[in-house]
């Protein structure tokens, strides 16, 4: 777990909000509910080497496990409602250890602090009186924190995919990275999936089954793996790396990471998920965590998560 400098109360009081914003799902998760468990090999580029001496990007292929999501805190939510969907990759380490990468299909996030965060999810938790959030909550909320309402215009922007695999996913945050020569440098990544993007219309999305998503997934792969490419957007001098709200200037240098296929769905998906826990701040020697206060909240925020989800609360 890594030190943030938010409170813990303020962590504890974002996982409660957010099961509460969810609704009784035990054995859940409170966000990201629905998921997929796949098998996949990541194999780095020749050029990872010249970003860091991580060694999961030296050379060799590495074994992953992948899970795709919806950002919904409902398990049986249908496939075709417009939100966040998201890939975490699990790089799987000789050591018997795993470094993770959690990326959403969004760029950007919505609060650049926990307290921030939480005023944005409160504000969306029902008044007692009326059983309704208050009408004005998020609106104001948005109205004070440009930001956070440019996050929800382009959210709002977002068609429905038609693919898990041909979605681009961001892990937002930046990172920084070691090379072997000693050189340092701040980068963010992004999977880039091979096959292009495709999306769906509301009128399409909302025809297809419940789990159209896994369906189409389960007869893509039948045919060969689905690929992705992770690339690293590497900063320039004065970008902010500690603001997950500030994107950087599109025309930053992209450097090839590697290239990761999806080559199976597991037979045992719904049992992995509940044991797997994906964390952000799970990384290995070369690369290391920014000052990003969202960053440095996750990992306590995820390890209440599994706490509260694996004694089936
Ligand atoms: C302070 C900010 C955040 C909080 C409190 C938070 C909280 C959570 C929680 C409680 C879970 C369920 C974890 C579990 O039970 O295993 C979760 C899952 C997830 N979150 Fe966040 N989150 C935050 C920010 C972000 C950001 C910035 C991203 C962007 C990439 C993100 C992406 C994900 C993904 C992809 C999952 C699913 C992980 C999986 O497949 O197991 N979250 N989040």
């Amino acid at each position: 777990m890594s030190a943030s400098t938010a409170p813990q109360p303020v962590i504890a009081q974002l996982v409660e909000t957010m099961r509460a914003l969810a609704g009784p799902h035990p054995g859940f998760r409170p966000a990201h509910a629905k998921g997929l468990v796949c098998a996949g090999t990541f194999r780095p580029s020749a050029d990872a080497r010249g970003m860091t001496r991580a060694p999961h990007l030296q050379g060799g292929p590495v074994p992953t496990v992948v899970r795709f999501s919806n950002a919904n805190g409902n398990p049986d939510v249908h496939d075709g409602v417009p939100n966040v969907r998201a890939m975490s990759v699990k790089f799987q380490l000789a050591n018997g250890k795993g470094a993770d990468i959690l990326a959403n299909s969004i760029e950007g996030f919505v609060a650049r602090t926990p307290e921030e965060f939480l005023e944005f999810l409160r504000a969306q938790l029902p008044d007692p009186a009326t059983g309704k959030p208050a009408p004005d909550g998020v609106p104001k909320f948005l109205a004070s924190h440009p930001a956070a309402a440019a996050f929800v215009g382009r959210l709002m922007q977002k068609p429905v995919p038609a693919s898990y695999a041909q979605t681009s996913y961001h892990a937002e945050h930046a990172f920084l990275f070691t090379a072997a020569d000693g050189s340092r440098r701040f980068g963010r990544y992004h999977f880039v999936p091979e096959a292009g993007e495709a999306t769906l219309s509301p009128d399409e999305a909302g025809k297809r089954s419940p789990s159209f998503l896994r369906d189409e997934l389960e007869n893509r792969l039948r045919t060969g793996p689905a690929a992705f490419r992770l690339l690293l957007q590497v900063a320039a001098e004065g970008d902010p790396t500690d603001d997950p709200t500030a994107l950087w200037p599109a025309d930053r240098p992209r450097v090839e990471l590697g290239r990761l296929e999806v080559t199976g769905i597991s037979p045992t998906s719904a049992q992995d998920e509940r044991r797997l826990v994906f964390d952000p701040t799970n990384r290995t020697d070369g690369i290391d965590l920014s000052n990003d206060p969202i960053l440095l909240a996750r990992s306590a925020a995820y390890a209440i998560s599994y706490e509260r989800r694996s004694k089936g609360e």
